[in-house]
């Protein structure tokens, strides 16, 4: 049976296009594939707090107190569900030219060495292995190609963040010039729920 890990980000709920991308996903998939095991995390309507001082040093080391303890069950339970799936479905708007803080605090949280990555004398090694994540890159601009692609702080980064770990079957479906009015965006939402259903389809199916 698959598993998929579906995470959003986006802060912007109802009126969200990556929300809905991931929605889509979900649904198509679904109705493809009744026996799925999916598993959902909204970080815009449940947000992860952003690390302080005693999370940071529950995470880095044994936790000394019940804030530390708290931070370090919560950074184990979101990398249970990592490690638990075979699939990650993630929403990720473009915020300022990156990933959503929501998002960035979730990653805060999953990256820890020695349990998702480790440092070797031939460089970092990721932990996490034989996943597949499809991820979905909305943005109000144009960025894949053109003068504001060197701004692009959002692609580059996420792809670091799930290599670092181990996650290197990455793909990315993007959502562009969404903020170029009402009929560019449905266009460009329509045409990249049909890119994630063809490339989500394959990517369960292999891992089923
Ligand atoms: C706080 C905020 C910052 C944004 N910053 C950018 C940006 O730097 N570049 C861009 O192209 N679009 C930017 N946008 C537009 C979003 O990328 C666009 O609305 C996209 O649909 C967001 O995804 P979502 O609807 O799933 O939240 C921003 C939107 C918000 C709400």
């Amino acid at each position: 049976m698959t598993k998929v890990l579906a995470i959003r980000s986006s802060i912007l709920a109802e009126a969200s296009a990556s929300n809905k991308l991931v929605h889509g996903a979900l649904s198509n998939f679904q109705a493809a594939n009744p026996a799925a095991r999916i598993v959902e995390r909204d970080l815009g309507t449940h947000p992860i707090p952003h690390l302080d001082i005693e999370a940071a040093t529950g995470l880095r080391s044994a936790p000394v107190n019940p804030v530390q303890e708290k931070a370090r069950a919560l950074s184990d339970k979101l990398i249970e569900e990592v490690n638990d799936a075979d699939v990650l479905l993630i929403g990720a708007p473009m915020y300022n030219f990156g990933i959503p803080s929501g998002l960035k605090s979730w990653f805060d949280y999953i990256l820890r060495a020695g349990i998702t990555f480790r440092y070797t004398e031939a460089g970092p090694e990721g932990l996490v292995k034989g996943k597949r994540a499809v991820v979905v890159l909305t943005r109000g601009g144009l960025y894949s190609e053109g003068p504001m692609s060197v701004m692009d702080a959002q692609e580059p980064h996420l792809r670091t963040l799930l290599n670092f770990i181990g996650i290197t079957d990455v793909t990315f479906v993007r959502a562009e010039k969404l903020a170029f009015g009402p009929e560019h965006r449905e266009a460009a939402i329509a045409k990249a729920l049909d890119e994630i259903v063809a490339e989500f389809r394959p990517a369960l199916a292999a891992a089923a």
